[in-house]
């Protein structure tokens, strides 16, 4: 296993600021156990959700690893999800809990806001930088791609400390649908799943 703690600590994207936007797109879209000051739906451009990052510590172990999300770069292509606005401190403790090949990056999110109505919104687009955590294919825990059925059957045998892994994906899929976002590798995933 990769322990990325200390390579996230020097991961410093915003030093000397008093709030952060972390933007989660997988299990902090409907689970977020740390302190925030606000939290905002937003996406992400130029990024595709994929459940190719094995999980060893959460949703399966070592011996039979589970499936979780990460990003793909994919030109494009947007990803929903959420954003909190945190205070630095709270990374901390998010690094050693994502420390299975995770790392910090920086990221352009775009708000959707639930408060302007649709003639607004599509004249109105609030932008920030933002951290998102990422898996990316050169850490050792990165699965990568398969055929959907092979995923969604890793996926229903796999439990881990936090809980069964086909939680973390019926989760996802229904926060997503709560947010109005499309997701086609999610739903169809979420579709195999049902057969297992
Ligand atoms: C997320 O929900 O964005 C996320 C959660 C844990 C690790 C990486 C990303």
């Amino acid at each position: 296993m990769l322990d990325t703690t200390a390579l996230n600590q020097q991961r410093n994207f915003f030093e000397g600021h008093a709030a952060i936007w972390l933007f989660g797109y997988g299990s902090l879209i409907w689970k977020a156990d740390f302190a925030y000051l606000e939290r905002r739906p937003a996406y992400i451009h130029g990024w595709e959700r994929r459940f190719w990052q094995g999980s060893h510590d959460h949703r399966g172990t070592p011996e039979a690893p589970g499936r979780v999300a990460t990003l793909v770069r994919s030109e494009g292509s947007i990803c929903h999800g959420m954003a909190y606005r945190i205070t630095p401190e709270v990374l901390a403790p998010l690094d050693v809990r994502e420390k299975n090949g995770y790392l910090r990056e920086k990221v352009a999110l775009t708000f959707v806001d639930e408060k302007t109505s649709v003639a607004e919104k599509s004249s109105r687009t609030e932008q920030s930088e933002g951290l998102i955590y990422l898996a990316s294919e050169d850490n050792p825990a990165f699965l990568g791609d398969a055929p959907l059925d092979e995923i969604a059957q890793q996926i229903a045998n796999a439990h881990g400390p936090s809980g069964p892994n086909r939680d973390y994906l019926v989760n996802l899929a229904v926060a997503l649908r709560e947010l109005g976002a499309k997701d086609a590798h999610i739903f169809a995933l979420e579709q195999q799943l049902s057969r297992f």
